[in-house]
């Protein structure tokens, strides 16, 4: 890993510590570890091939992966395992951390980051928006993942409401039939989900760099422990201000279908459908 000398202004931009998540960048998400349901990466023709793709290592081990987008600054989505959360009260201020791998040598001499998004761009409240987690901090399974998901590789321009409102409130509904039904095919005690959460690209940037995304979406697949068979479930919200209270999950096919209506064809998240 190569540490970045961020100049005195570009700190000063932010008001943080920069510190960087060791990551490596692979050419298959094989590499990052099994992030996927029966091991096999989604099928989303043209976009794995496209983008690059991150193992998220923080604190010697990888805790999720994403597919990042270099030129809007976005990623398309980050994949990880959901198995429930411990207990970690304390979680204090985390500094956002930047990617060193993403620059080329000698980049630390050029600023602004030519391949991903900073804190710096954050920084335009015309737009209303802030950094959104795409692997949301409270589906963490420990503090270490917690702090790991504190990456912009892993964050989209956020409206400022639909984080703390209608997002939130899916993100739990999930949360609760996860925690509910979701277990290890191998341990019926332990919850595991295999999860994506992604942004589907827009028509504006902040700040002239940073894709603002149009829509936030995510699926799980699991087993469910009650009827032994498999379970999968799925939601969008689009990125604007809004009251919308609606949370109703939406099944897997909904959101394949809406994302080949929107973005590309045939998008096949989990093997065999999570069948
Ligand atoms: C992926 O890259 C290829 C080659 O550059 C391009 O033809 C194709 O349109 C890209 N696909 C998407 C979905 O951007
Ligand atoms: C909370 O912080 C205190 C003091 O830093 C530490 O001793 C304790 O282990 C922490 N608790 C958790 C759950 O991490
Ligand atoms: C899990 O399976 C049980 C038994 O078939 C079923 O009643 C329940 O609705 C399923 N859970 C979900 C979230 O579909
Ligand atoms: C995706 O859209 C194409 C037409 O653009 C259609 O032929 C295909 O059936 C759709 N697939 C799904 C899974 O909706």
């Amino acid at each position: 890993m190569r540490l970045f000398i961020v100049s005195v202004s570009v700190l000063l931009l932010v008001a943080l510590d920069f510190s960087c998540i060791t990551s490596e960048l692979v050419d298959k998400f094989s590499k990052c570890g099994d992030f996927f349901f029966r091991q096999k990466p989604p099928v989303i023709s043209g976009i794995l091939e496209n983008y690059t793709i991150i193992c998220q290592r923080y604190e010697n081990s990888v805790k999720y992966a994403t597919l990042y987008d270099t030129t809007r600054k976005i990623p398309l989505f980050s994949v990880y395992k959901y198995t429930g959360i411990q207990e970690y009260k304390n979680l204090t201020k985390i500094p956002w951390m930047i990617e060193s791998q993403l620059e080329p040598v000698g980049a630390e001499t050029r600023e602004p980051f030519v391949h991903q998004a900073i804190t710096g761009d954050y920084y335009d409240n015309k737009q209303n928006v802030t950094p959104g987690h795409l692997f949301p901090v409270r589906y963490a399974a420990d503090r270490e993942t917690a702090k790991s998901t504190f990456t912009l590789t892993n964050s989209i321009p956020q409206k400022k409401n639909l984080e703390t409102g209608i997002w939130i409130r899916k993100e739990q509904e999930m949360k609760d039939i996860m925690d509910k039904y979701c277990r290890d095919e191998k341990n019926n005690n332990k919850i595991l989900a295999y999860v994506l959460t992604g942004a589907l690209p827009g028509l504006n940037a902040l700040n002239n760099r940073v894709n603002i995304p149009s829509h936030k979406w995510m699926a799980f697949c699991c087993r469910n422990s009650s009827g032994n068979s498999m379970l999968s479930k799925a939601d969008w919200a689009e990125n604007k201000m809004s009251n919308d209270v609606e949370t109703r999950p939406k099944s897997l096919q909904e959101l394949q279908t809406f994302l080949n209506n929107t973005f590309v064809k045939n998008v096949k998240f989990f093997y065999n459908d999570c069948m």
